[in-house]
């Protein structure tokens, strides 16, 4: 009876500010959205770029990027949005597919790519070819094998949906929905995915120790990986060509944006934080496990005149080092990012299989 009377007083009590707040939405008073710190991982080098500084990162703005990522109005079927193909459990790539599945029965030509720590890639895509996070969704949104849509029809189905109003206004201070502010949540959303507290990021804060096998891995891969796969990143973000075959949609990466024929089939270095979870692997998903990528390090023609200085010059990886390799990038494994309800969709959401 107590108990209840308490609730009942702290409804009656709090009435007024209730009242107050739609009076003040109704009244068009701005809201301020509240301000999020973009955080710089200790000891990480500052972002490649500046993403906040002209999209100030906001709660509301998160909230409202959240929503359009997982909402499928953002393509032709209704039913492919971007996590539909970014994956929260794969860090945002599409789990066990080489080639992700757009709509209709279509098909990417490109395995799709983990999303973290995009602050820190100076370029975006397997070539480089997309120069900024708000511009990069409407690659996806107007593509015929991914979500097929019109930016305009986008608008349309967006303004359409009352409650995209209200996530618009508190975001933005007014509810006036445009491609740009569309753009600038999602970026808020995806540029907010920094994965940074995997077994490897708590052994370098001296939190927890390695074992002998994860230990001997780190060594082989200071010694054979680190000059493309750096860390703190695990990845230099430069474009190399590491000896792969030319595949059936004539991917020829870096040089269709360059149109030089010395970047023929030299694709970004993609890191190796939470690579236990992101295959298949390579650009087009060719490989399906780490044991085929190391051994594709292992096997390659050092011969070919295109191939990467430092991969005709890497120290080879001993079969029995292969494990221990593995151990170690088991390390970079970041489930506290993985499992992150705050990334995660509000509901449960189409996943293409
Ligand atoms: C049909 C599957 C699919 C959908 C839907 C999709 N993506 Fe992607 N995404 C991909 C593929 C494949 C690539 C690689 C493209 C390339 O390299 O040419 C990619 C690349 C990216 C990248 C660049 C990552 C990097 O490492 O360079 C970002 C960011 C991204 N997508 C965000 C989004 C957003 C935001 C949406 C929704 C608006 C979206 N994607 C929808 C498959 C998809
Ligand atoms: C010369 C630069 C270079 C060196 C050295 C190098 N890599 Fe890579 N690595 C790349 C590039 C470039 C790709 C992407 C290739 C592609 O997609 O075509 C890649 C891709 C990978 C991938 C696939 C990741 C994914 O998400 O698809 C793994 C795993 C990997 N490398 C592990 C290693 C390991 C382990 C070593 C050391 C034995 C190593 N790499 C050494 C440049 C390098």
């Amino acid at each position: 009876m107590k108990f209840i009377f308490t609730i009942a007083l702290f409804v009656f009590a709090s009435l007024p500010a209730l009242v107050l707040i739609s009076f003040k939405e109704e009244a068009g008073i701005k809201i301020k959205p509240k301000p999020i710190k973009f955080i710089i991982p200790p000891g990480w080098p500052k972002p490649a770029k500046d993403i906040f500084a002209q999209n100030k990162l906001t709660e509301e703005g998160f909230a409202l990027g959240k929503k359009l990522f997982y909402d499928g109005n953002l393509s032709l079927d209704g039913q492919t949005s971007c996590g539909s193909c970014h994956q929260q459990f794969a860090a945002f790539s599409t789990f066990d597919h080489d080639l992700s599945h757009g709509i209709g029965n279509s098909f990417t030509e490109r395995n799709a790519p983990a999303l973290f720590n995009l602050a820190w890639m100076p370029a975006l895509h397997w070539d480089g070819g997309i120069n900024h996070i708000e511009v990069q969704p409407l690659s996806p949104m107007t593509a015929h094998n991914e979500m097929g849509e019109t930016l305009a029809n986008i608008l349309i189905k967006i303004k359409s949906d009352s409650s995209y109003r209200r996530l618009f206004k508190n975001a933005f201070s007014s509810p006036t929905i445009t491609s740009e502010k569309l753009l600038k949540a999602l970026a808020q959303f995806t540029g907010s995915l920094v994965s940074a507290n995997s077994r490897y990021d708590q052994f370098k804060e001296g939190k927890i120790k390695f074992t002998g096998a994860e230990e001997k891995g780190y060594q082989i891969y200071k010694t054979s990986c680190a000059s493309c796969h750096p860390e703190p990143l695990f990845t230099d973000y430069t474009y190399r060509n590491t000896g792969m075959d030319l595949n059936r949609f004539n991917d020829v990466g870096r040089q269709r944006i360059t149109n030089s024929g010395s970047d023929s089939l030299k694709f970004k270095v993609p890191s190796l934080r939470n690579v236990q979870y992101t295959a298949p692997y390579m650009h087009d998903g060719r490989f399906n496990s780490l044991d085929m990528v190391i051994n594709h390090y292992r096997n390659m023609n050092k011969e070919l005149p295109s191939i990467d200085p430092g991969l005709r010059n890497m120290r080879p990886v001993s079969e029995k080092e292969k494990q221990f390799l593995i151990y170690f990038l088991y390390t970079l494994t970041d489930t506290s990012f993985t499992k992150n309800k705050r990334f995660a969709p509000d509901r449960p959401i189409l996943l293409k299989h």
